[in-house]
């Protein structure tokens, strides 16, 4: 474990006394039943418990219903965020609830104008409408992408650890998937193009690109961007740039649109985005996907026989969040960043996790975990006494940390090549059941690192 200064401790006990630590040791501590009170209501209550249960979540009521109610004690897995709906969409949608109709729509003008002027206000990228196609979801959109412009089926590139989703997108519509794995550079993932170019064949006609990358968090700049663009303009290859994290990003750090790093990538390229990430709107069904060059465009709708139908709500949901928005965002991202902190502190400078080390990401709320060490203590400890089957380690220990510590976390190994002896914690919750879940893990390792 590593050695703690007096002033460090002292900065981490003061701020964990400030977010109610849960200090008893022995056992596995459970969740409040309650929610806790709304004490500042100004900031959006992000530091309130939300309660979950009960409401068919995928995170919460998923995980007790395969593991029961008595194991799970904080999942911190699926992408999506312990934190109520921003007020003001809550407040539109139920004005929309008012007019009691819900017959066939087309999305109105403001609604593409809230999709322009957001990208432009944020992110200084130019957009047209016609530039512009719906979606239910990201992940409904790749896949007719995917038919549409590799129409020979040949394999399709990413670049791991990334996104799980892509993977099931690709074998969904039968295509192989070819991963180029990124390196570790003291913490921060790079892309190998070295790599990467050799696994080009004739047949490879699609990249897809997580910008910023989930769940490494990476914000890729505008240098790498254009050495990957490159590459691809070189092979033919269409890049596919899923930007659903743009605006989830650390202070200090910046998100650049793949299509704003000039002319030739933006026109061999088509980006998916949403509100869905950073408004914690995924199950409203919305999305949208762009590109200058309107023939990759109209090949998804023609060619991949893509539908661009989407709820109702989610049209009222994307377009307030975009015109009302930004202070949810900014004052969401400085709790998760202090979430980042807290995890930090307990992880890097406490060793309060023996086994697992970690670095802040700058972009998602995900904690990528490297926990090699503590998974090699926990196949010894799972091989020798239980007799079990270790042909998965990360399974294993994911398995394990839910039955000795009372938290899911998903494992690395589900993102591809790179994910040996990592876990992916989502930390967009409340401090308390950070502090809760960090103490139930920190018992946990303890059994087997010291
Ligand atoms: C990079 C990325 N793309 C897409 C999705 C899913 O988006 P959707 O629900 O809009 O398909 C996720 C969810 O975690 C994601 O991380």
């Amino acid at each position: 474990m590593k050695k703690i200064n007096n002033r460090t401790r002292r900065v981490f006990l003061k701020n964990a006394a400030a977010t109610s630590l849960i200090t008893a040791v022995g056992s596995v501590e459970t969740i409040a039943s309650a929610e806790t009170q709304d004490n500042d209501r100004n900031d959006y209550g992000f530091d309130k418990v939300f309660n979950r249960i009960g409401v068919n979540s995928m995170k919460w009521d998923g995980a007790i219903e395969k593991y029961g109610k008595d194991k799970i004690k904080v999942p911190m897995t699926i992408a999506d965020m312990d934190f109520k709906q921003m007020p003001a969409v809550t407040q539109a949608l139920m004005e929309r609830l008012q007019y009691e109709g819900f017959g066939y729509e087309t999305p109105s003008d403001e609604f593409y104008q809230s999709i322009i002027d957001w990208q432009r206000n944020q992110h200084k990228l130019i957009l047209k409408k016609e530039w512009i196609r719906n979606s239910p979801g990201v992940t409904d959109a790749i896949g007719p992408a995917l038919r549409a412009l590799n129409p020979t089926g040949g394999k399709v590139l990413v670049m791991t650890p990334t996104y799980s989703g892509f993977m099931h997108e690709i074998e969904r519509v039968r295509m192989g998937i070819e991963m180029s794995p990124m390196k570790n550079i003291s913490g921060r993932w790079e892309m190998d193009l070295v790599d990467l170019e050799k696994r080009i064949d004739s047949n490879t006609k699609c990249l897809i690109l997580c910008n910023p990358n989930n769940p490494t968090g990476e914000c890729w700049t505008v240098n790498e961007l254009r050495k990957l663009g490159d590459v691809c303009i070189r092979n033919g290859i269409t890049v596919f740039s899923d930007e659903i994290w743009a605006d989830v990003v650390r202070a200090g750090k910046k998100y650049t649109p793949y299509a704003s790093i000039g002319e030739k990538y933006a026109n061999s390229s088509i980006t998916f985005t949403s509100s869905a990430k950073v408004f914690n709107q995924p199950m409203l069904k919305v999305s949208y996907f762009y590109s200058k060059n309107v023939d990759l465009i109209n090949a998804v709708m023609q060619n991949g026989g893509h539908h661009d139908e989407v709820n109702t709500f989610g049209i009222v949901a994307t377009e307030t969040a975009y015109r009302k928005g930004e202070d949810w965002m900014n004052k969401m991202n400085k709790y998760v960043e202090e979430n980042f902190v807290y995890l930090e502190s307990f992880v890097n400078e406490l060793g309060e996790l023996p086994g697992v080390t970690f670095s802040k990401p700058e972009s998602t709320y995900f904690a990528w975990l490297e926990c090699s060490e503590l998974m090699q203590k926990i196949i010894q400890n799972e091989s020798q006494t239980r007799n079990k089957d270790i042909s998965n380690p990360e399974n294993l220990m994911s398995d394990w940390l839910i039955e000795n510590a009372g938290v899911q976390l998903d494992p690395g190994i589900n993102y591809g090549i790179g994910g040996e002896g990592y876990l992916r914690m989502n930390i967009a919750v409340s401090r308390e059941h950070l502090t809760l879940a960090l103490n139930n893990l920190s018992r946990a390792a303890k059994m087997l690192i010291w």
